[in-house]
């Protein structure tokens, strides 16, 4: 297969749940939206024209919630891409709950999910969602009550594949015995470690691992620090390395970097083609945990 130079297809393919196959490095469109995640981007034609760029760069994988903008997100896909090119898969999300900017409280109640689902539909303008992903295991519900809802979500065959954000592996062993899931999003960069004993489960057990915030590096995007130094070397930009850096971590990694910005979107997609050596991964992998460690 031959790639050009600046598509998303040289990350690689996965196969969610199994059958749908995308490149992975996919999109997030939480940033299209206003400030706080709320109500409509300062910039709505350069939100546009970044949505519609998404299929000629090559990305078949965008990430969105219904609790973004709340709506606005899926509304803005629907403007820009419907109707969807074949082989598109969008992931949405639902079970947050949205007062104001800035504000997520996780509502988990199955009547509440059903009618989440049923919007997304909806806003979206399809017959099924590809993947429908839990936002939050809401506390105040049994999880148990949850999961059940989102099988029969299955069932109906309003949603395709199911996800889970951010959880344990103990809560995607109890899911699984409700419904296969799919794909894990969990808050994952080269500086923030917290969820790697979940990659490592989701790596076995050939589930897709979403990275959300895949672009932090903290201090290590200075100038001078190791991302630097890597991002000289190959005539990159530290953000670059650190997607590069993400999807050589295990092969179910699916990262959704988010941008409001044509520019943007552009250079985050050419860093698919970037391969790290064996050798620099590893320096690389050594200098984030050792921030991942030192962080209060
Ligand atoms: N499951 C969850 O709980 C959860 C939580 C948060 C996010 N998410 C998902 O994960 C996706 C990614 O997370 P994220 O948006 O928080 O983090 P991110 O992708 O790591 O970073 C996004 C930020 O970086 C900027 N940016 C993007 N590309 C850049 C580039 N090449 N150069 C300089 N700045 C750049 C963006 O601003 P510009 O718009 O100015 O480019 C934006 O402020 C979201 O879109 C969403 O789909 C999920």
């Amino acid at each position: 297969m031959t790639h050009s130079p600046s598509s998303a297809s040289r990350s690689g393919t996965f196969k969610v749940g199994g059958n749908l196959e995308i490149s992975r490095l996919g999109f997030g469109a939480m940033r299209i939206t206003g400030k706080g995640i709320w109500g409509p981007p300062a910039d709505h034609d350069e939100a546009i024209r970044t949505l519609k760029h998404l299929p000629e760069l090559g990305i078949n994988f965008i990430d969105t919630a219904d609790s973004y903008g709340p709506d606005v997100s899926e509304w803005l896909i629907r403007e820009a891409l419907h109707p969807y090119p074949k082989g598109l898969v969008i992931a949405t999300k639902g079970g947050l709950t949205r007062s104001g900017p800035d504000i997520w409280k996780p509502v988990g109640r199955p009547e509440y999910l059903l009618q989440q689902v049923h919007k997304s539909l909806r806003n979206l303008g399809v017959e099924q969602i590809d993947l429908w992903q839990l936002h939050r295991i809401d506390p105040r519900v049994p999880a148990d009550e949850q999961f059940d809802a989102i099988r029969s979500f299955i069932d109906q065959k309003l949603i395709r594949d199911a996800g889970l954000s951010e959880v344990s592996v103990e809560d995607i062993k109890a899911a699984s015995k409700f419904f296969k899931v799919a794909t894990v999003q969990n808050r994952y960069n080269l500086v923030d470690r917290t969820s790697e004993d979940v990659l490592d489960y989701c790596t076995a057990q050939n589930i897709g691992f979403v990275p959300w915030f895949p672009l932090a590096a903290g201090d290590l995007a200075r100038s001078g620090s190791i991302l630097g130094t890597m991002a000289k070397k190959y005539g990159a930009e530290p953000s670059q390395i650190a997607l590069a850096w993400v999807l050589k971590r295990s092969p179910v990694m699916l990262p959704i970097p988010g941008t409001s910005k044509v520019a943007h979107l552009k250079q985050n997609v050419a860093a698919a083609g970037i391969t790290l050596s064996d050798e620099d991964f590893s320096a690389l992998d050594a200098e984030g945990r050792k921030a991942f460690q030192s962080t209060p």
